[in-house]
């Protein structure tokens, strides 16, 4: 049995392979509402095979959007729109996740079809937050830096988003602590120059994350599993690094973090990265060792690569984004590729090759 189709347990949630649909923004919600795109999107990534089928980055608040095409949970009434992709994505054997998201400094953008430029407030655009007063591009305007209570309304925003998406059917959480984003803004000293508890020390700059994960583990059922996304590395000489996040695997560990999904970059522009297959696998392997479960993403494109690595102990489960949107049903071919028992949608059955 190839490792990629063996099933995975976590918590009380059975994964019946190690394929994951990577969030995505789509860009294409109306006031964070989720339409049918999200649902023939989510759904063919299910029928396809995946074992585990995350929705994009959903903000849990409404300056917490990148852009506004972004689907929210901070309000009860998205709750029902959603109900119907996790129940569908259910129904074809395949477990949906969402990741919980806050844009920070980086929101109030146009989608990527409009360049991700900056919204003025005269067209739909809103004030954005940070840590620390320090735009992203120097020539955006001043993000407000968070204050104290505003971190806890913050803590709270991410608790309640939980929430909703327990009670919206979801079977998987993930907290988006990578890609510059608002979490990673309090972890990277790039971005947090704060001289209070949330900022300076590494304990301190990684304190509003761990809050926000205590207070999610409180409020969800015990026999769900909980993710954290973060960007491993920020790539730059004083920036926050792999070593970091190890240490910060260990602290999540303890408090009830089941998978650290290892992403790189993304907390400021201009940095180059050099992307090869399997660019950020290293980084699931070092957090691996700490005795957290691993995901790794970044250029995996292949069914072979994907079984080696996990053969080779780096990772537990294959995040995949590009190559599930050129192939939704990359699954079920990989499955053939890897000589197992591929489960093909029985309407589908006739376009197996015998
Ligand atoms: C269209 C698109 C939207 C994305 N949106 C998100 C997102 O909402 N949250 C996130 O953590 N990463 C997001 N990413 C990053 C992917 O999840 C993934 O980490 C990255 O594309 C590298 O994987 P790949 O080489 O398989 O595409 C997005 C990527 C793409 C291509």
């Amino acid at each position: 049995m190839a490792n990629l189709f063996s099933p995975l347990t976590i918590r009380g949630v059975t994964l019946p392979n190690r394929l994951v649909v990577s969030p995505m923004c789509q860009y294409s919600s109306k006031d964070g509402f989720i339409n049918d795109w999200h649902l023939v999107h989510l759904g063919s990534r299910a029928i396809g095979g995946a074992g585990l089928v995350f929705t994009e980055a959903v903000a849990v608040s409404p300056e917490g959007r990148i852009s506004s095409g972004d689907l929210g949970l901070w309000d009860d009434k998205f709750i029902q729109g959603l109900s119907r992709i996790t129940s569908f994505i259910k129904e074809h054997n395949s477990v949906p996740g969402i990741q919980l998201a806050h844009s920070g400094r980086k929101g109030s953008t146009t989608p990527p079809w409009h360049g991700i430029k900056k919204m003025g407030k005269n067209v739909g655009g809103w004030s954005v937050i940070s840590p620390s007063s320090i735009p992203y591009r120097d020539y955006e305007p001043l993000p407000e830096e968070i204050t104290l209570s505003e971190i806890n309304r913050l803590v709270a925003d991410f608790t309640f988003g939980a929430q909703r998406a327990v009670e919206a059917g979801f079977d998987v959480i993930e907290v988006h602590a990578a890609h510059g984003y608002l979490i990673h803004e309090f972890l990277s000293p790039l971005s947090n120059k704060r001289t209070d508890d949330y900022g300076g020390s590494f304990e301190n700059r990684i304190r509003f994350l761990l809050q926000v994960v205590e207070e999610i583990r409180k409020v969800i059922p015990k026999h769900l599993p909980l993710f954290v996304r973060i960007s491993a590395t920020d790539y730059v000489t004083g920036g926050w690094s792999v070593e970091e996040s190890v240490e910060l695997a260990r602290f999540l560990n303890n408090i009830g973090v089941d998978l650290i999904d290892c992403s790189s970059g993304g907390i400021i522009p201009g940095v180059h990265i050099q992307t090869f297959p399997g660019y950020q696998v290293s980084f699931a392997a070092a957090i691996k060792k700490t005795g957290i479960l691993t995901g790794a993403v970044g250029l995996i494109t292949d069914a072979h690569q994907a079984e080696e690595i996990l053969n080779a102990g780096n990772a537990d489960l294959i995040f995949m984004a590009r190559e599930m949107l050129r192939n939704p049903y990359f699954p079920i071919i990989a499955a053939e590729q890897l000589n197992v028992h591929s489960s093909w949608p029985q309407q589908y059955e006739r376009a197996k090759k015998k």
